[in-house]
């Protein structure tokens, strides 16, 4: 819980004075309590929520200046390291890395719920084979909301720990499912005797010809990796929008379905399928100063740049980095894209439009290179990014029901119509 500190802010409004309550948490910048303000006939006013802590969090911290981002208080650049994507998420749930023996529990909880229920692949029949896979994520994601309602009691914690097990082990299947769909390849299956990462590569990539298909073990090591870094990040804006629609009571598949299409957007999550459309568009070395005079005149922004928080690096770019040159260099791929990513990045560091705007790469900016180097498809980037946010949602909005909450309702400063009778009629 929050710690009051006794210490209190002072506004003065009006002539009155009104004492705001300050509270501390374990990092990070204190609080101002704002609520009073309405007593007093005002509303605080913070558009994009620039300044705003929505809620209290011990999940995850982000210090922006820092450059630092600690899961329940270990650090990512460890986590990506040193543990594995299902730990990761267990550390996310459950607020501890598991034991040996948890992990092993963990892990064959989610296996064993990997499989979707047949009714929903018939969901894919009613797109054209050409949507946006991110379009049909939306759509099937949301459609499990049909399958867990009747009977679902959000007040329940089994009901509720047993849908965060259901969606970080059906969300791959319905995502590689999505690929299959998009290149009219059948549906595979899920197996129980891979890897989280292994099984996801297989049912993307195996095809019923190829029965011994087997996953190259760099690609899964370098896939589970790409996981663990886009799990979770604070009160971002798609992990927001989960909380708010949970807030509501509403079923969770359905607010996991919200916060998967507010992650489409290109300032957002859809920013790794953009990065690597902007370098296809720049094409080589030679053609990145131009480009670079048209970020500066804002006729374009650089996709994989810049962020909320981060006003230094984002550190899951530097790991994201060091795996896109350990994948590239294992598989021997000598992507130029990649010159062309660091040519960027180094012009970008140098140049005081950036400096002074403190624009540093972001997850976006190599996560794309690596997954291309999988054979991942450009237009399903944002769905391995959905796929891998699902535990850093499905975190917060257990942890917004373990206590009292309540519905979100920001309200507004009005600038319309005064009050006006209709006329002549
Ligand atoms: C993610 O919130 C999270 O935690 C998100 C995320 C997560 O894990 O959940 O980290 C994932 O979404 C990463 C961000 C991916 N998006 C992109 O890479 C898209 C490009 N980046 C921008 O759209 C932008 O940087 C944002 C949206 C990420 C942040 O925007 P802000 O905080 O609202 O910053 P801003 O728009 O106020 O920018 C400040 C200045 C402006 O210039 P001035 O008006 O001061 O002259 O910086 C400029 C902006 O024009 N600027 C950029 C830029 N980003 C900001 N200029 C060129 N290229 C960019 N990418």
């Amino acid at each position: 819980m929050s710690e009051a500190t006794g210490k209190k802010a002072v506004l003065q409004l009006d002539g009155k004075e009104i004492d705001l309550p300050i509270y501390s948490g374990t990092l990070g910048p204190d609080v101002i309590d704002v609520k009073d303000v309405l007593a007093a006939g005002h509303f605080t006013f913070d558009p994009g929520f620039v300044s705003t802590a929505a809620c209290e969090s011990k999940i995850t911290f982000i210090d922006g200046g820092k450059g630092v981002l600690l899961h329940r208080g270990y650090p990512i650049d460890q986590l990506a390291t040193k543990a594995d994507y299902l730990e990761t998420c267990y550390l996310l749930l459950n607020g501890e890395l598991p034991t040996a023996e948890q992990k092993q529990e963990f892990d064959a909880k989610v296996r064993n719920h990997t499989m979707v229920h047949d009714q929903v692949g018939r969901f894919f029949n009613g797109f054209r084979r050409d949507a946006h896979p991110m379009a049909i994520m939306c759509g099937v994601v949301g459609a499990l909301s049909a399958f867990y309602h009747n009977g679902f009691d959000v007040e329940n914690i089994d009901h509720r720990e047993i849908t965060a097990i259901r969606l970080i082990a059906k969300v791959p299947t319905l995502a590689a499912w999505t690929y299959k769909y998009t290149v009219g390849q059948p549906f595979v299956y899920p197996r129980n005797d891979l890897s989280y990462a292994e099984n996801f590569l297989y049912m993307m990539f195996a095809t019923p010809a190829d029965r011994d298909y087997k996953v190259d073990p760099i690609l899964a090591k370098a896939m589970d990796r790409i996981f663990t870094l886009h799990a979770d990040h604070e009160q971002n804006a798609s992990t927001s929008t989960v909380r708010l629609a949970g807030s509501t009571g509403a079923n969770p598949y359905a607010c996991i379905a919200a916060g998967i299409a507010a992650l489409w957007g290109p300032a957002h999550g859809g920013a790794n399928e953009a990065v690597l459309k902007m370098l296809d568009e720049i094409g080589a070395v030679e053609n990145v100063a131009p480009f670079m005079e048209k970020v500066k005149t804002k006729e374009v922004k650089l996709m994989g740049f810049g962020h909320r928080v981060y006003k230094n690096f984002d550190p899951r770019a530097k790991v994201m980095k060091e795996t896109c040159d350990e994948v590239l260099t294992a598989l021997g791929i000598n992507d130029p894209q990649l010159a062309l990513a660091m040519e960027l990045e180094r012009i970008a560091l140098s140049d005081e439009y950036f400096i002074k705007r403190n624009l540093y790469p972001n997850v976006d900016f190599y996560s794309g290179i690596i997954l291309k180097a999988i054979g991942i498809p450009t237009e399903m980037f944002t769905v391995i990014f959905a796929l891998a946010r699902t535990v850093g949602w499905i975190s917060h909005w257990l942890e917004m029901h373990s206590a009292p909450y309540k519905i979100g309702r920001p309200r507004q400063l009005y600038t319309g119509e005064t009050q006006r009778d209709i006329q002549g009629r």
